[in-house]
């Protein structure tokens, strides 16, 4: 069993794991549980903040009676323990100071150095380690370099061992080092496409082409960064777009991508207008931001919001009745489209969100969350993105 602390938007996270692992459940409104043993990489999961492994699950939400059984459990495990071992504690949930985590941890210590053993504690500036500590420390990469996640539930405590935190400095090198960026289209923030990839679920590639690895189509592609996160989840790629500029982005950026991290993957981009191009087979998901209409830093007046998503509309319409047509039944098919926030926090959605069999396809359904309004935005945005589920009927 794995517990995942979840991103800025809990929803969309677990609906991620769910699409992944499939047997995932709510543990708290912050944390998911994965039923599986199976080894995990964090780095591929774009709405996991971090994973632990679970070790204890303590029948209580009571600090001290967890940090009893915490300290009871480790000064016996690590007793035999060879060499020196750092421990980052990070508590989830609990009405806590950080001075009153480190004494739990301060126990311990004191504990361990009785019988020989000498442990380093990772100082808490907050009750839980920021994924830049986590990762500066390198906690949970290696057996001496630990860190307890510490997260109370409705009736009980989970204790897990961290398996690694989101490489954050890693995602930004990559989103800011590519050689071409464009404010203009919009960019799609990595960890968002990776968590869309990965709804559309673990894909097969057809046997009857001989191409590797299973191919994910983007006919929105921009300057290629959801085409980019695909190659380093192990995946073929296929983009289109209507700009010959952008094209010329993603090829760019995927030459600079391919070199950097040594990747074999394929790609083949061309030009073409979503509504009308004949994309080449085979296509085992389609991943796709689609056009988002015109940026507003201001809610737009109504007539104003009447255009543009009537355009909006018409675009991603015919795009989807167009690419039905192309794909097998089962298909899946993951689209950010757009939505419009007022000052009160009502979204405006486009019409075609509820007549998507129309359009040839059928929705996926979670048991995690409601599939059929997941939205991603921030605060301060106008337009958010609403991620369709979606496979062909
Ligand atoms: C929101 S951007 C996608 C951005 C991309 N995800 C990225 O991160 O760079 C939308 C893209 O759709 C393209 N586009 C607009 N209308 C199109 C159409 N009818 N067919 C294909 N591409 C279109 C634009 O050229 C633009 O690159």
């Amino acid at each position: 069993m794995h517990i995942a602390l979840l991103g800025r938007q809990p929803e969309l996270s677990i609906a991620e794991l769910e699409r992944v692992f499939t047997k995932v459940s709510w543990f708290s409104p912050q944390t998911a549980l994965i039923d599986t043993d199976e080894a995990i990489d964090i780095q591929k999961l774009g709405g996991s903040q971090k994973i632990g492994r679970v070790i204890l699950e303590v029948d209580s939400t009571e600090w001290r009676h967890v940090s009893g059984a915490l300290v009871k459990h480790y000064a016996k495990i690590w007793s035999v323990a060879a060499g020196k071992i750092t421990l980052g504690l990070s508590a989830y949930d609990f009405k806590l100071s950080p001075r009153e985590l480190q004494k739990s941890g301060l126990i311990l210590k004191s504990k361990l150095k009785s019988g020989g053993v000498s442990l380093r504690l990772v100082p808490n500036q907050e009750v839980a380690l920021s994924t830049a500590t986590s990762h500066h420390n390198k906690l949970g990469l290696s057996d001496n370099k630990v860190e307890l996640l510490i997260i109370r539930g409705k009736n009980s405590t989970i204790i897990a061992e961290s398996i690694g935190a989101q490489n954050i400095t890693a995602l930004a090198a990559r989103d800011q080092g590519r050689p071409r960026r464009d404010a203009f289209v919009g960019m799609l923030p990595p960890k968002l496409a990776q968590i869309m990839i990965n709804l559309a679920g673990p894909l097969a590639a057809d046997p009857t082409q001989d191409l590797a690895q299973p191919r994910v189509l983007d006919p929105f592609c921009g300057t290629g960064v959801l085409l980019q996160e695909a190659m380093l989840m192990g995946y073929d790629v296929y983009g289109t777009d209507l700009s010959e500029k952008m094209i010329r982005y993603s090829r760019e950026n995927l030459n600079w991508l391919q070199d950097k991290y040594q990747l074999t993957g394929h790609w083949y981009l061309h030009e073409g207008d979503a509504t009308d191009t004949k994309w080449q087979q085979p296509i085992a998901a389609v991943v796709t931001e689609t056009y988002l209409g015109q940026p507003f830093s201001a809610p737009p007046s109504s007539a104003k919001l009447t255009e543009v998503r009537g355009n909006c509309n018409h675009i991603i319409g015919g795009f989807l009745k167009n690419l039905s047509k192309q794909l097998k039944p089962g298909t899946p098919v993951v689209l950010a489209v757009p939505a419009w926030k007022d000052k009160s926090d009502n979204f405006t959605h486009l019409p075609l969100t509820t007549k998507i069999e129309d359009y040839g396809f059928k929705r996926m359904t979670l048991t995690t969350v409601d599939a059929d309004r997941l939205m991603y935005f921030r605060p301060d945005q106008v337009v958010a993105r609403e991620l369709l589920l979606l496979t062909v009927k």
